[in-house]
């Protein structure tokens, strides 16, 4: 990925000898090891990638991952397979590879500290830089081929927001619809879930990250789901709120004030334009409604190799969005002890505003109990 690890060094002033991505044990796996080694399939825990500025890259990799490596590195010529057995194999690796002085580029962001010793151990003449901005802004604009996968994310997470009003039934819990959710997701093509599902029923919908339990479905409860695929390693991530009949005017009217604000937010969405621009247009919707003050989050974050992929947008978010940008647009209300509503849909920042990546019915859904 050639291009992609140029990118990545353009961001780099001044420009280190190498940069180095390091892997721990899951979950402390960096993301960004795969967006220079586009590999879709395996793990590979403890291995790591050497870039240099030319754009070429070394990786090392145990023989578990042999087979998925050598099929990556058939696609790529700037790319080198080694295989080590040990630590120590990867400690000469790293001796062989680096340059005996000057300065390299780490993601301090998330390499452990364990690793940060094995690694600066095995040369220790060199300075270690932090390369994290360098990495989270490279990333934050996709090419052609992550654009492509998140898209297909989210239209698998489309076709499973709109499966979920016909699975709502009298004493389902929400483990149970959770797990329907992620079941549907795979058999629609996803290699799996971006992050724990959630699905909040009655009250629990206050909750913004709530993890799903043994909760039944009662009549008169309303509910929020929240879930997104991964699809060759690229995230999506949808929100959509619904009514177990009998309705509760209220809780319409919250639904469909947060409709509102999500268009507004979508209406703002423009390249150039500050992440907090489309924050305050959603919050100036909500904060101008009966439920001032009852929105609590950010109304997005980016989306990519990670479900929240480095960039958050809130009310001082100052960083514009860019071209290329993938992004959540996802306001919500919350009523501590009565429920919430949340609408989540994932968007492209394009020139001239936004294309939205995730279609599924956005408005009020009630199914009768
Ligand atoms: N979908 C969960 C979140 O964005 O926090
Ligand atoms: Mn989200």
């Amino acid at each position: 990925m050639k291009e992609r690890v140029q990118r990545i060094f353009r961001h780099l002033s001044p420009t280190p000898e190498a940069l180095v991505l390091v892997n721990s044990i899951e979950p402390h796996l960096d993301q960004s090891f795969f967006y220079v080694f586009d590999c879709p399939s395996g793990l590979f825990e403890g291995s790591a990638a050497i870039a240099l500025p030319d754009g070429s890259l070394h990786v090392s990799t145990s023989q578990l991952e042999e087979e998925s490596a050598l099929q990556a590195a058939k696609h790529d010529p700037h790319l080198d397979i080694h295989l080590v057995k040990t630590a120590d194999d990867r400690k000469k690796w790293l001796q062989k590879m680096l340059p005996a002085k000057g300065h390299i580029g780490l993601n301090f962001h998330e390499l452990t500290h364990e690793d940060f010793l094995s690694v600066s151990g095995a040369v220790p003449a060199l300075a270690w830089v932090d390369a994290s901005v360098a990495v989270r802004k490279a990333r934050r604009v996709k090419d052609a081929a992550e654009v492509e996968r998140i898209r297909e994310a989210g239209r698998i997470g489309s076709v499973v927001a709109g499966e979920i009003p016909s699975l709502l039934k009298l004493g389902i819990t929400e483990s149970e619809l959770a797990s329907e959710i992620e079941y549907r997701m795979m058999r629609t093509g996803a290699s799996g879930r971006s992050f724990q599902t959630i699905v909040g029923f009655g009250a629990h919908g206050a909750e913004p990250h709530y993890s799903p339990g043994a909760t039944p479905l009662e009549p008169g409860m309303s509910m929020v789901c929240d879930f997104g695929a991964f699809f060759r390693r690229y995230a999506s991530d949808i929100t959509r709120s619904f009514r177990f009949g009998p309705t509760d005017p209220e809780l319409k009217k919250v639904h469909e004030t947060v409709e509102r604000a999500q268009q507004a937010a979508f209406d703002a969405v423009k390249a150039g334009t500050p992440g907090k621009e489309v924050h305050l247009a959603a919050q100036r919707v909500i904060d101008a409604s009966p439920w001032k003050g009852r929105f609590t989050h950010g109304v997005g974050h980016s989306i990519g190799l990670a479900v929240h992929d480095g960039y958050g947008m809130g009310d001082s978010t100052e960083d514009p969005l860019e071209v290329g940008m993938a992004i959540t647009i996802e306001p919500g209300i919350y009523l501590p002890g009565r429920g919430g509503v949340r609408i989540e849909d994932d968007v492209l920042v394009t020139a001239s505003g936004c294309e939205i990546l995730t279609t599924a019915k956005r408005g009020y859904i009630e199914v009768p109990a």
